[in-house]
């Protein structure tokens, strides 16, 4: 994979994480790692502090994780997480790792995925696009912030909230 500045990203974020979805990936070999599927998140733009694209806004992803998640324990212990990207034929084996959990079993061999450690995280060698991110806000989402109800009670049922994380984007790897 080579490293390429995020603005010569070219992507449709709502159906590259929507549709291809991705794996979020926290972790390494040293201390162990664990990678799950997810289809909701963002990129965008977002803060920026005096001398660090603070007229632009930090490249950033946003990710939602419940708190049932194996994954959670890791993307709370690290300071960073990566975001996977693959080509299709990798759609049954994300199907299984959202499926799945890494308490379990090492459900990333049964997959057939490779890790790759490096820059003290985890990827994938299979991946097409690989977003490392540094964690920069974890917050749960509240009851209280909820201004459509039909939202709340169709995907919060048992009030599991998803905790949200932003990740500024350290660096864009691609196979290309
Ligand atoms: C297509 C798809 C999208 C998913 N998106 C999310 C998500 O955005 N957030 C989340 O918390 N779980 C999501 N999940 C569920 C987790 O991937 C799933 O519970 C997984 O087994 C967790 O694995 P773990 O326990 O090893 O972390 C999704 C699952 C699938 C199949």
């Amino acid at each position: 994979m080579r490293e390429i500045p995020f603005d010569e990203l070219r992507l449709n974020p709502m159906t590259t994480v929507g549709r291809e979805w991705w794996l979020i990936t926290a972790g390494n070999e040293a201390n162990g790692y664990n990678t799950m599927t997810a289809s909701w998140g963002h990129l965008g733009s977002l803060w920026g502090r005096p001398g660090r694209n603070e007229m632009h806004g930090l490249p950033t992803a946003v990710v939602f994780i419940r708190p049932q998640r194996y994954t959670k324990s890791f993307v709370d212990r690290e300071d960073l997480f990566t975001l996977s990207v693959f080509p299709k034929e990798w759609h049954s084996a994300l199907a299984y790792l959202g499926a799945k959990s890494g308490r379990d079993e090492d459900k990333v061999a049964k997959a057939g995925l490779t890790p790759v450690f490096a820059d003290g995280t985890t990827f994938f060698q299979e991946a097409k696009l690989v977003l490392v991110c540094r964690k920069l806000y974890a917050a749960p989402l509240t009851e209280a912030g909820f201004t459509d109800p039909d939202v709340l009670e169709s995907c919060y049922p048992a009030r599991d909230f998803h905790t949200l994380y932003v990740g500024e984007i350290l660096k864009v790897l691609t196979a290309d």
